[in-house]
């Protein structure tokens, strides 16, 4: 294994960035004091809403998005916080020339004419607020959109014009672009999509062909490796930075769109508001696993401000229509427990009570706005019975149970999966039936069910919290991979629109080794000198992460290298910093050396960073455990 002394590493690793000066490397572990994942923009909760795509695909038109939030505001659904209405794909007809002005087809939005023979989409976001909901708007990264780089010919709706009108992406237009879209037209959310940086090589047949120009491809989907991730990152970084000046009062939501590619996991959640996990949902069983699989290992990736995003609902359609309720109701009580974004992709006029009544479920809708921010945690895993675990601001505990499989089945609870003790008060939150356990309790789930429960009971830890129960306040800001790697967990569900062609989906989301919950990087469970732990943060060795502390006055953790390590990092030191300030430290720590305590008096401390600096550095950096970390009253 390659071994490298720490500080050639760092350098190395530094001076792979654009304009990298050796002397000069910053030293990543360093503490900074600050929190910094993305705070910017107004996602405190993940946001509610309805899009465009899964009921219409590019074929959207002011009528049907209009009649649908109407139905938004009838219906209760938006009181419930479905509040944002978003167009996606197919609203514009090209970027006028030579001003570059992005055109509105108005065949389709009306009220977007104006009387100088130009377009705005003013009127329809003025109208949308006046109705007290918000406004959301699509575009790409790249110089073409979706539907020109995937789309068949016969896609609708598809940019008209030269070559340059046809380039509706935000790519050497960020500035006119957000200017347009949220000082001119008001909007209040854009989805920014990938496709024109992942599709438009010179080998492109669209491209060979004259249709577009060529662009990178910069995300290279099936290869990490040959993804220039740097650039992609600035790209994005660039909108982020020309919204928050656009809307110095950060009333906006950006959402990223890049299907989980790009290792977007490791820094989307420092840039945008939410992130998408994976590739597109589409109205089957199969993909919904596919997409619960890509967030479900994430949740000290998702914080208030950043959220991870499986994709948009599909209730009300194929295997989530009126005639499969049950599996609807899992797919909105999980997207609830995993904090996703609520995005209704159902046209609402074909809606039926029960979809309301199920979209407007408010203890699922509560558990998702939930402000601690904590996406549920894998409890128990299986291929067939999954147990997620979320801890709320109030420290009550919410639970769901999945029986991922099409035959009846049943899940045994036990205390210890939420990490309470004693009698524990339950409540379904579907059925509202009451009831109690001790130690455990069977529950039957039928195909495809998920069951709700709230639990109430005493913490397992009577006089704080273990920084597994509040993952929304943990933040790995360097989490030790040095090579991003695809996680081989995930379900590979059959795509629907490739059919059994090919080979299959291989694993393609970047994530494996990242920073877990009661559980090792590479899902192994926390052991470190022979002794076995149930709960703690596994990640790898060259990290730091930072820990919001909102008034406990002590932390405290059992440190070691985990017996899983090879020993490529040599020895560990475990430092606790707080608010950039060293507090504790550990002696250097060899893998088979038994855990150490370490503990640190936190009282006025708003940020605690817990590094695991190695001697060595190397391309495969060890596991380490941060074992029952804590912080305590
Ligand atoms: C991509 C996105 C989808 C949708 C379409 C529009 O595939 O992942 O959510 O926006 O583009 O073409």
């Amino acid at each position: 294994m390659t071994k490298l002394p720490l500080a050639s590493f760092l350098a190395v690793l530094a001076c792979l960035m654009p304009g990298c000066h050796a002397a000069a490397a910053p030293d990543p572990l360093a503490p900074t004091g600050r929190w910094s994942a993305n705070t910017r923009g107004q996602a405190p909760t993940p946001p509610m809403g309805w899009n465009s795509w899964n009921a219409f695909g590019a074929a959207v038109d002011e009528t049907k998005l209009m009649a649908s939030a109407r139905l938004l505001v009838d219906s209760g659904l938006a009181a419930k916080g479905y509040r944002y209405v978003d167009i996606d794909d197919g609203w514009w007809l090209k970027r006028r020339m030579p001003d570059g002005r992005m055109l509105v087809r108005t065949t389709n939005f009306p009220s977007a004419a104006t009387a100088d023979g130009g377009t705005s989409l003013r009127p329809l976001t003025d109208r949308l607020h006046a109705m007290g909901l918000k406004a959301g708007i699509y575009s790409d990264i790249g110089r073409n959109n979706c539907s020109q780089v995937f789309g068949g010919a016969d896609a609708p709706n598809l940019p008209e014009g030269t070559q340059a009108e046809r380039e509706t992406g935000l790519y050497g237009h960020v500035e006119q672009d957000i200017a347009l879209y949220f000082r001119e037209w008001n909007f209040d959310l854009i989805k920014v999509d990938g496709c024109g940086i992942r599709g438009l090589g010179p080998d492109n047949p669209r491209v060979k062909a004259g249709l577009y120009r060529p662009l990178g491809p910069v995300i290279d989907f099936d290869d990490l490796p040959r993804t220039d991730i740097a650039e992609v990152r600035r790209l994005y970084g660039a909108v982020a930075d020309a919204l928050a000046r656009t809307r110095p009062a950060g009333d906006y939501v950006l959402s990223l769109c890049l299907w989980g590619s790009a290792d977007v996991r490791s820094w989307g959640k420092d840039i945008g508001n939410m992130s998408r996990t994976s590739e597109d949902i589409s109205p089957t069983w199969a993909r919904l696993l596919h997409n619960l699989d890509t967030t479900a290992r994430r949740a000290l990736y998702a914080h208030p401000g950043s959220w991870n995003d499986p994709d948009m609902l599909f209730i009300g359609k194929g295997e989530f229509d009126a005639a499969h309720m049950v599996e609807a109701r899992s797919h909105l009580a999980l997207w609830a427990m995993l904090n996703a974004p609520l995005l209704i992709g159902m046209d609402l006029r074909q809606a039926t009570p029960d979809q309301i009544a199920l979209l407007g479920w408010s203890q699922a809708i509560a558990l998702n706005q939930d402000r601690a921010g904590n996406q549920a945690v894998l409890a128990y895993d299986s291929a067939e019975v999954q147990i997620y675990v979320k801890t709320l601001a109030d420290g009550t505990k919410a639970v769901a149970l999945l029986n991922r499989s099409a035959a009846p089945t049943h899940a045994t609870l036990t205390a210890e999966h939420a990490k309470l003790t004693g009698t524990i008060a339950t409540t379904d939150l579907w059925t509202g039936k009451t009831g109690s356990f001790t130690g455990e309790t069977t529950v039957p789930l039928a195909p495809h069910e998920t069951v709700l429960l709230k639990l109430l009971g005493r913490h397992r830890l009577a006089n704080g919290l273990y920084l597994s129960e509040m993952p929304g306040s943990v933040n790995p800001a360097v989490d030790g991979v040095v090579q991003p790697q695809p996680d081989p967990l995930v379900h590979r569900g059959l795509l629907p629109w490739n059919d059994t062609r090919g080979a299959g989906e291989h694993p393609r989301y970047g994530g494996w080794g990242g920073a877990a919950v009661d559980s090792g990087p590479y899902g192994q469970q926390l052991q470190a000198g022979h002794e076995k732990l149930d709960t703690g943060i596994g990640i790898l060795a060259g990290s730091r992460m930072e820990v919001r502390n909102a008034g406990h006055a002590r932390f405290t953790a059992r440190v070691g290298v985990d017996d899983a390590a090879w020993g490529n990092s040599g020895a560990v030191t475990f430092l606790v910093y707080g608010d950039g300030r060293l507090l504790a430290q550990s002696a250097p720590l060899r893998a088979g050396h038994a855990l150490v305590p370490l503990a640190a008096d936190v009282r006025g401390v708003h940020l605690i960073e817990l590094v695991a600096r190695p001697t060595t550095a190397s391309v495969a950096p060890d596991p380490v455990v941060w074992g029952e970390a804590a912080l305590l009253n």
